[in-house]
């Protein structure tokens, strides 16, 4: 067993409250690699921002479970020595059972979900309160979730949205004992969110709702890219084929920032800035075949997005 006290990170029970009190939403973002890795931390270190870093279930098995611990206690270690502290959290991504739970906090993950919104509403609350009565017992926070997202989170896919309940909150967190709560309220996963020439809204009204029946409890949206359209143009003028994929505008997500919302998920406009830098680089300059030619501007463009992120769409900036 390896606690994550012992890898200097810390859960999200003490980031939330603060976050929540302070306006502001932690960015959560996913990570597969080292440079995904280097440029969340540089990225963070230099806003001051606490980060919380999310590994699913498919980059566990891309990276080795193995290899993720240490490349998070390097990041603290990276963190200090760029010459700043940062609060970081090792979050699981869409856990989908008790057992993936348990792997993940006896290899040093400080916080994981579990994401029962599959299943009925009584099989959601049960193996929620599996988890957090598992978890708990470590110290590791629980996010849970209500309500399906539409898109596809690895195996898992839905063709749309089933909006979170304002009535059923109060109970599944009272029942469960979670210490966040992901909901649906209009996000979903991936490039392709929004029909092109619609205006993408997300349900605040819900948002509200929810915040009337939990006040103050820590809300997390998944599904929060924005699919910048300079990063698809680039990527579609050298080489690669994304029609129509648009996201969730950046102001909305500020104005969620601001509530109980105090955990953005972000990864696809994160895949979206190093493919555009990398069919770049490939595309301008065909003989080059080493990797740090192409890997490190995907890196730095990766870097510039979180920074921009933290700074004018989360808020997290300067609150480490
Ligand atoms: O919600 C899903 C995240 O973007 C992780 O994606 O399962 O392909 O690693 P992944
Ligand atoms: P995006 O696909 O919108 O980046 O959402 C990521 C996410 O919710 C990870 O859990
Ligand atoms: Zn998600």
């Amino acid at each position: 067993m390896v606690s994550y006290k012992d890898l200097g990170l810390v859960n999200s029970r003490e980031l939330f409250k603060k976050a929540v009190n302070g306006g502001y939403a932690i960015p959560a973002y996913n990570f597969n690699n080292m440079e995904q890795l280097q440029a969340i931390i540089q990225a963070c270190v230099e806003t001051k921002s606490p980060v919380i870093l999310q590994v699913s279930a498919g980059a566990r098995k891309y990276a080795n479970q193995t290899l993720l611990r240490y490349m998070a206690e390097g990041a603290v270690a990276y963190a200090k020595e760029l010459g700043f502290e940062i609060p970081i959290v090792l979050h699981l991504d869409h856990g989908d059972s008790l057992d993936l739970c348990k792997s993940c906090i006896e290899t040093g993950f400080s916080s994981v979900m579990i994401d029962g919104s599959h299943h009925s509403y009584e099989d959601n609350v049960r193996l929620t309160k599996e988890v957090v009565e598992y978890a708990h017992k470590y110290d590791v926070t629980v996010e849970g979730e209500l309500g399906v997202l539409a898109g596809v989170e690895d195996e898992v896919s839905a063709d749309k949205h089933v909006f979170t309940q304002p009535d059923e909150v109060e109970d599944f967190v009272n029942r469960t004992g979670v210490d966040s709560l992901a909901i649906a309220i209009g996000t979903s996963h991936g490039a392709y969110k929004f029909k092109p020439g619609s205006d993408p809204k997300i349900r605040l009204d819900i948002l509200s709702e929810i915040e009337k029946r939990i006040p103050g409890f820590p809300i997390v949206l998944h599904g929060s890219s924005s699919v910048p359209q300079d990063l698809v143009a680039i990527i579609n003028s050298n080489g690669g084929k994304l029609d129509d994929a648009i996201g969730i505008p950046e102001e909305q997500l500020r104005l969620a920032s601001k509530s109980a919302v105090c955990k953005i998920n972000i990864d696809s406009d994160g895949r979206l800035a190093m493919t555009a830098a990398v069919r770049k680089v490939l595309a301008e300059n065909p003989g080059e075949f080493d990797p740090r030619k192409y890997l490190g501007p995907a890196r730095d463009s990766l870097k510039a997005l979180y920074m921009h992120k933290n700074s004018n769409v989360l808020g997290s900036s300067g609150k480490a």
